[in-house]
């Protein structure tokens, strides 16, 4: 009954998961593999740094991470700023007071911006937004059954143009082979475009790794703290089950007894 059971959950779990793939939603995405990954995966914190300062020089001027505070830079699992670096750096971005309504650098508790510009998407939550996550009803399945989720997508998104252009109603397009269509976002990493300071060549698909996995952390902070008390919760479950079955069979014990004597 329980392989049953446990059966046609897995084939339902195929067969939800399957028609996001198969109606070609998705391009071609890279299984990179990321520390993040599997029931005991962190973030790795020099990757979050980089991945910060790719954000900083290649993605900030256009797309906003409005959800963010800036305090939480300093988070330990996360890009673990000092709590000097973290005001310096939120002190570069301008930020309108909720009270004054007047324009200064941005301290701690202030937000990154928004969007700079208008047609392109907050990337705060992009990462669970993208396919994995939103998969079907936003369960992780891909993720789960693949090993493919938001931040593969966003890597391989950023490494996906193949240099295909096209103007189209006065506005330039791009290929994207991850999107597997035209988008009006350009290409913006280039080897070298940045220069990392811990000395990791800055190839393209190192800095959309790096900038993909500060994106996971910006939508999902707390995966370490999650994952410990999924796991503590899992064994909680099967430690529970136990006990229910062993009492269950302890219960019934007198009248199967009986039974087999009647
Ligand atoms: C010059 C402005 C600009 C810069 C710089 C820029 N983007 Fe974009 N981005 C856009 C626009 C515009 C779109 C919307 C494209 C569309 O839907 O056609 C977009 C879309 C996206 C999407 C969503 C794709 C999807 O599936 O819909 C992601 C992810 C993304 N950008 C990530 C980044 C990252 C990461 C960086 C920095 C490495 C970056 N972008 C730099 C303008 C920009």
């Amino acid at each position: 009954m329980i392989r049953k059971l446990a059966l046609s959950a897995l084939t339902a779990l195929s067969l939800a998961a399957s028609p996001a793939l198969a109606a070609g939603e998705l391009g071609e995405i890279t299984d990179y593999s990321f520390s993040f990954e599997g029931p005991f995966g962190s973030y790795d914190r020099a990757q979050i740094q980089r991945g910060l300062q790719v954000y900083t020089e290649a993605c900030a001027a256009c797309h906003g991470l409005q959800y963010v505070p800036f305090r939480t830079l300093t988070q330990e699992s996360g890009p673990a700023l000092s709590p000097d670096a973290m005001r310096a750096y939120a002190a570069t971005f301008e930020v309108q007071d909720p009270v004054t309504g007047d324009w200064r650098p941005a301290g701690g508790p202030d937000h990154f911006p928004g969007s700079g510009m208008e047609t392109a998407p907050d990337l705060s939550l992009m990462a669970k937004a993208r396919i994995g996550f939103s998969g079907p009803y936003g369960l992780g399945i891909n993720q789960l059954l693949y090993g493919i989720g938001g931040p593969e997508y966003i890597a391989s998104f950023l490494a996906g143009f193949d240099g295909r252009e096209e103007m189209q109603a006065g506005t330039m397009f791009y290929y994207n082979t991850a999107y597997d269509g035209w988008v009006s976002m350009a290409p913006v990493l280039w080897e070298d475009g940045v220069e990392y300071a811990d000395g990791t060549p800055a190839t393209i698909e190192q800095q959309a790794q790096d900038v993909a996995a500060f994106l996971m952390w910006a939508a999902e902070p707390k995966l370490a703290e999650r994952k410990k008390w999924g796991f503590i919760g899992s064994l909680f479950l099967v430690l529970l089950a136990s006990l229910l079955y062993l009492t269950n069979k302890r219960l019934w014990a007198p009248v199967k007894k009986q039974a087999k004597q009647g």
